[in-house]
């Protein structure tokens, strides 16, 4: 693919159902990758109605007082089910040296809010597993404590189905992008996806609590990149999500499309397997001036709902016991890319080894 000198402010827009009609030969979805990290994925099987119940069911969830909150909380297995509650995660990049190189340079107008303060994020999340448990030996066998369901009469019932349903829609979506991105990349289309069946694979809610960090300004989750192979979003009530295209170094305000979109970004384990051809996506979660704006319509539309800023995520990982071995062919082209942005004379980041090793050791690492 040619370097494009002058790339769109908006993300590309993948057409799922197009590429599901067939024949297999879109290029996009891997281009959009390679160039951005980041795609808006339409898909027609995606019901914004889904999207918004869950929506729904989450405010409420994280409207219950803190005490019943944390009866959720599984400190002792790590936090790998239930909730995690706010100033709990810190944003990594803080006290990593590459991380925070990148953002050195940037151009000041284009950088992430400051994250040196080390401070956690002000932000709550609860993991619900959408994994299945592999049918061989793994060399990784985790964690199979079961998914919290919250107690209160008011949500018991609606939980599961929810989630369930939600988190079907999106992890479906995601899958089938992956084939998309594979076939894009000259790869066999089930390369990717037969490398997540057994994934552990999360649906990963945020929820900000806005009465308290609802200032401009405030850092809700910190300059990141996300470890896990796709991430997958459903567009939030509230905006305030920028992302970082890997070619522009321009910081981008995130607009999903009503209706069936959903916002897709390159993992850390997508990198590495394809030698750094496809980088994972920065981002970090705001409160800039429209999130303020959209607080002010709320307010006056929906007095009666919590303000709370749900993230609809979802976490798409490859198998721990995966290979994550750079494709040869792809470490070419990613070579060829760095060669032909250097005689241009732009900056592509420093180089990076990525060694082999398993996706379970990955993770560990
Ligand atoms: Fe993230």
């Amino acid at each position: 693919m040619a370097i494009q000198q002058e790339l769109s402010m908006d993300l590309p827009v993948i057409d799922l159902d197009v590429f599901l009609a067939g024949p297999h030969d879109s290029e996009q979805a891997a281009d959009a990758l390679i160039t951005y990290g980041a795609l808006v994925l339409h898909d027609s099987r995606v019901s914004e109605d889904d999207n918004s119940t869950f929506l729904d069911l989450l405010e409420d969830y994280f409207a219950q007082p803190a005490e019943d909150l944390k009866t959720d909380e599984r400190p002792e297995l790590s936090y790998q089910v239930g909730v995690t509650l706010e100033n709990t995660e810190k944003p990594k990049c803080a006290a990593d040296e590459p991380c925070l190189k990148i953002i050195a340079k940037l151009d000041p107008a284009e950088r992430p809010l400051d994250i040196t303060a080390h401070s956690p994020d002000p932000k709550c999340r609860f993991f619900w597993r959408m994994s299945e448990k592999p049918p061989y030996e793994t060399q990784f066998p985790g964690l199979n404590a079961s998914n919290i369901v919250p107690k209160a009469e008011s949500l018991r019932e609606r939980w599961t189905p929810i989630m369930e349903q939600w988190g079907k829609s999106m992890k479906d979506a995601v899958a089938n992008l992956a084939e998309m991105a594979a076939v894009g990349l000259d790869l066999p289309a089930e390369t990717f996806r037969e490398a997540g069946a057994y994934g552990p694979h999360l649906l990963a809610p945020t929820a900000s609590d806005l009465v308290k960090y609802g200032e401009k300004d405030t850092i809700l989750a910190g300059f990141h990149s996300d470890l896990n192979f796709l991430t997958i979003h459903g567009r939030s009530r509230y905006p305030g999500l920028h992302i970082w295209a890997r070619n522009t170094g321009k910081r981008i305000a995130v607009k999903i499309p009503q209706g069936n979109y959903l916002l897709v970004q390159a993992g850390k384990q997508l990198e590495h397997l394809t030698g750094g051809l496809i980088k994972a996506g920065f981002h970090e979660v705001v409160v800039n001036e429209k999130t303020i704006s959209v607080i002010k319509s709320r307010k006056v539309q929906f007095p009666e709902r919590p303000l709370v800023r749900i993230s609809s995520t979802f976490f798409w990982h490859l198998n721990s016991d995966f290979d994550l071995t750079p494709i040869q062919g792809l470490v070419a082209r990613a070579q060829a890319i760095r060669d032909e942005k250097a005689k241009l004379g732009q900056d592509d980041g420093e180089p990076v080894v990525y060694e082999p090793m398993k996706v379970g050791h990955h993770v560990q690492k």
